[in-house]
């Protein structure tokens, strides 16, 4: 590692103050020094990270910036409240952090209020749930077995034990039927109803959602948790104006920290302070300072014009996953998608999500095991395997890549139902072959900024990339 008189000049040459630069750098000499297996474990997961290609949907590649932004020393600060109000002193900063990340949530999201305090899109769900509902409360949300979620209230999760909950189901076909949502919502007479789920591959109509809360005269709460990046990028259909409230994880489809986001439209029935109360002092705490200055970088990408392409590039290249699976006679839940998902159902078939989950894993592929309505199997075994594109539309891969890589998953399935080893499958043997060269291929894209761009031998330097 460089002396603390080497750091600084270099650090000054790519445009870090210099304590700032020190900062990063010394924190990472005392770990070498207090910890350095945990930075053997970090570069053992980096390593592992290169090597493999990320299909989970419920993830993408965190933008190295967002990163650094965590690692500036913000978290080291307690101050309850918000910007202004704040009940802690020394605090004009970390004010505008977090005021720097509530602009551009509300601008990315065309948003009246945003609260980005909530901890994780679990927390901004609970924080939101408990802030609206009474004790025994009625309360309409998605099944988790359908592609709900835990923090839907759903009966593992301890808020079920609180609240009177009562689920809906998808149709036959595997999409939302408003008519039984409405038929729910008119038994249950729910105070709330959820909408946006963990693995459901459709676009959510929240018009016809909005309806059905009219009519029982609940209000409407969108977890946009799975899709805010296409909302943002306008390739989904907007929650605002139908949901009252709109809440979202932040690192699974916004590249972004571990995180949640609370936000309103203009017409909302829910006041913004009030929906600050539920975060604070309703639910959290002292917000972290890095998380939230690590969500206004993510937030400020998402605003760029590349943000949008990339989510133009998710939702096609779910279609072709979508395309290789249907044309083998593979079934998928709903039918296909709109989205970055695509969830393959086995029910009936011999081989398991979990079979075909490892076997990709062995091959480097990264895609889990999911249930899908009315399993059969047990959450561990599942019927079902959920594929996100995510991380390939990050990658600069082209279609033809994707249609392979595709093509070479759909096959292994119909490989693993005749014969559950996947060594004995060649195309087994040809999608780890295609892991390889892909992500070789795209490591230009992995490396850091530093790497790339430090002056032309270091471009030049990585194999297949054109300075
Ligand atoms: C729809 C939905 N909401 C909320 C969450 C929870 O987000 P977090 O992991 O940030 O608590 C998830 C995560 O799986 C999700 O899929």
């Amino acid at each position: 590692m460089a002396g603390a008189t080497e750091k600084t000049p270099q650090a000054g040459r790519m445009g870090v103050p210099p304590r700032v630069a020190d900062l990063v750098s010394d924190g990472l000499e005392a770990l070498a020094d207090t910890a350095p297996e945990l930075l053997d474990l970090a570069e053992r997961e980096l390593q592992g990270r290169a090597e493999r290609l990320n299909l989970v949907a419920a993830s993408s590649p965190t933008a190295p910036a967002v990163l650094a932004a965590q690692a500036l020393g913000f978290s080291a600060l307690t101050a309850e409240g918000y910007p202004g109000r704040r009940y802690h002193p020394g605090t004009a900063v970390v004010d505008e952090v977090e005021q720097l990340a509530v602009v551009r949530a509300e601008l990315l999201f065309g948003a009246s209020h945003a609260n980005v305090q909530p901890l994780s899109g679990s927390m901004a769900n609970l924080s939101v749930l408990l802030g609206l509902l009474e004790p025994g409360d009625p309360v309409l949300a998605m099944d988790l077995s359908h592609g709900g979620h835990l923090s839907h209230v759903s009966r593992p999760a301890s808020l079920a034990k609180h609240l009177e909950p009562t689920y809906y189901q998808l149709g036959e076909d595997g999409t939302l039927d408003i008519e039984h949502v409405r038929e729910k919502a008119r038994t249950s007479r729910p105070k709330v109803i959820i909408c946006g789920g963990s693995a459901y591959p459709r676009t959510i109509d929240f018009a016809a959602l909005r309806s059905v809360a009219d009519e029982v005269g609940a209000l409407l709460v969108g977890d946009i948790s799975h899709i805010s990046g296409l909302v943002a990028a306008g390739a989904h259909p907007s929650p605002f104006p139908h949901c009252d409230v709109v809440t979202t994880s932040t690192y699974k489809q916004l590249r972004g920290p571990h995180g949640g986001l609370v936000l309103r439209g203009p017409d909302s029935r829910v006041a913004a302070n009030a929906i600050d109360a539920f975060v604070f002092p309703g639910f959290q705490g002292t917000p972290d300072f890095g998380m939230l200055a690590a969500k206004a970088v993510a937030l400020g990408g998402a605003l760029e014009p590349g943000f949008g392409e990339a989510m133009g590039r998710v939702v096609r290249y779910a279609r072709i996953f979508a395309e290789a699976f249907t044309s083998r006679g593979l079934s998928l839940v709903g039918g296909g998608t709109d989205t970055h998902m695509v969830l393959l159902d086995l029910r009936g078939q011999a081989v398991t999500g979990r079979d075909v989950s490892r076997a990709l894993e062995a091959a480097g592929i990264l895609a889990n095991k999911n249930l899908v309505p009315n399993d059969p199997r047990t959450p561990q075994r599942t019927s079902g395997l959920r594929i996100g594109t995510n991380h390939l539309a990050f990658m600069g891969i082209e279609d033809p890549d994707v249609r392979d890589l595709a093509e070479g998953i759909a096959q292994l399935v119909l490989d693993l139902e005749a014969d559950r080893r996947p060594e004995s499958s060649a195309v087994w043997h040809r999608l780890a072959a295609q892991v390889t060269a892909l992500v070789a291929a795209t490591e230009r894209e992995k490396q850091p900024v530093s790497r790339r761009t430090e002056g032309k031998e270091g471009i030049e330097g990585i194999e297949g990339v054109a300075a």
